[in-house]
């Protein structure tokens, strides 16, 4: 009988995959054979003597300490791709969110009072307020062209916007995926200084660490809106916060919301929901459940 803990809610269309007779799964067990997690912070935890397999159900494995699993000889598997639509659909909502002043239209619409009569005026006022603007045409910048950059920049491209994209470390298949309407910049400062608005698809490690940092964002185009569905850190938020203070920013989407830009009327945060779907959180459960059953069972390691 294989033990799997789980450390995090794990889709239980994941979980199926691992047979009632040989596994026993439980968010308390002893002694584990593997763990599954989502955001589960592994690098404090005291790593059990019986583990022999890690398994992240979702692309991220920032929040484990993989090198120290190497070391250890335990193989960490993950989901890259499983939520790569998830992230796209969002990406592209908060770009509309934003460019058609929903929120704040939203909030307006809430706050009237009076008689039909009276707020069909208020709507009126609200309707002048609030025009917004098209995404067609407009320039989008996509840093990273792995699963989910490749999906962002061709989705884009599909709405009508002028998408350039940049990552140096392409994979031939993504490259093949890539639109090729997808212009690619020579450099993140070559990219920055052309867009008006950037997102970034890239992995949190030393290299991608403020990817975008004050030095850039002094040549990047005016009234920039930056999207962060990556990861916490890759983005200077104390850098964005005083650029858009600047106006040099117009406006930072992020899904890791920081105590300093939380409260930013110019900022929307949310609480880490790029790949919070039904869909991803079952894609990312199978993915990774079947590769540390095949481990386990087998010995095999394999890219799903
Ligand atoms: C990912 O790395 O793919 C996401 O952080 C997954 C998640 O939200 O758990």
């Amino acid at each position: 009988m294989f033990k799997i803990l789980t450390l995090n809610n794990i889709s239980i269309l994941g979980l199926e995959r691992l047979p009632r007779d040989r596994y026993e799964i439980a968010s308390e067990i002893q002694h584990p054979d593997a763990v599954l997690l989502r955001s589960f912070k592994m690098h404090e935890w005291e790593i059990p003597g019986t583990l022999k397999a890690v398994g992240r159900a979702g692309a991220g494995v920032n929040n484990i300490p993989v090198d120290k699993m190497t070391k250890l000889g335990i193989p960490v598997f993950n989901a890259p791709g499983a939520n790569a639509n998830a992230v796209k659909e969002l990406v592209l909502g908060a770009m509309l969110l934003a460019s058609r002043n929903l929120l704040p239209a939203w909030d307006y619409v809430r706050g009237l009072q009076g008689t039909d009569a009276e707020i069909s005026k208020q709507v009126e006022a609200g309707k002048k307020q609030f025009v917004g603007s098209e995404l067609v045409n407009r320039t989008l910048g996509v840093i990273g062209l792995g699963a989910i950059g490749v999906k962002v920049a061709n989705a884009a491209q599909s709405l009508g916007m002028q998408v350039m994209g940049y990552d140096p470390h392409i994979t031939v298949k993504n490259a093949w995926q890539l639109s090729s309407q997808v212009k690619q910049a020579l450099s993140v400062e070559d990219l920055l200084s052309q867009v008006e608005f950037v997102t970034v698809h890239v992995p949190l490690s030393d290299a991608t660490r403020h990817i975008i940092n004050a030095e850039r964002l002094k040549i990047a185009r005016k009234e920039l809106m930056i999207l962060n569905f990556s990861r916490d850190g890759i983005i200077d938020d104390v850098a964005v916060g005083e650029a858009i203070k600047a106006n040099q920013v117009k406006g930072y989407i992020t899904d890791f919301p920081t105590n300093l830009l939380i409260k930013h009327e110019r900022v929307i945060a949310l609480p880490h929901l790029g790949a919070s779907t039904n869909e991803a959180e079952e894609n990312c459960a199978i993915m990774v459940a079947d590769q540390v059953r095949d481990y386990l069972e087998n010995a095999t390691i394999h890219n799903s």
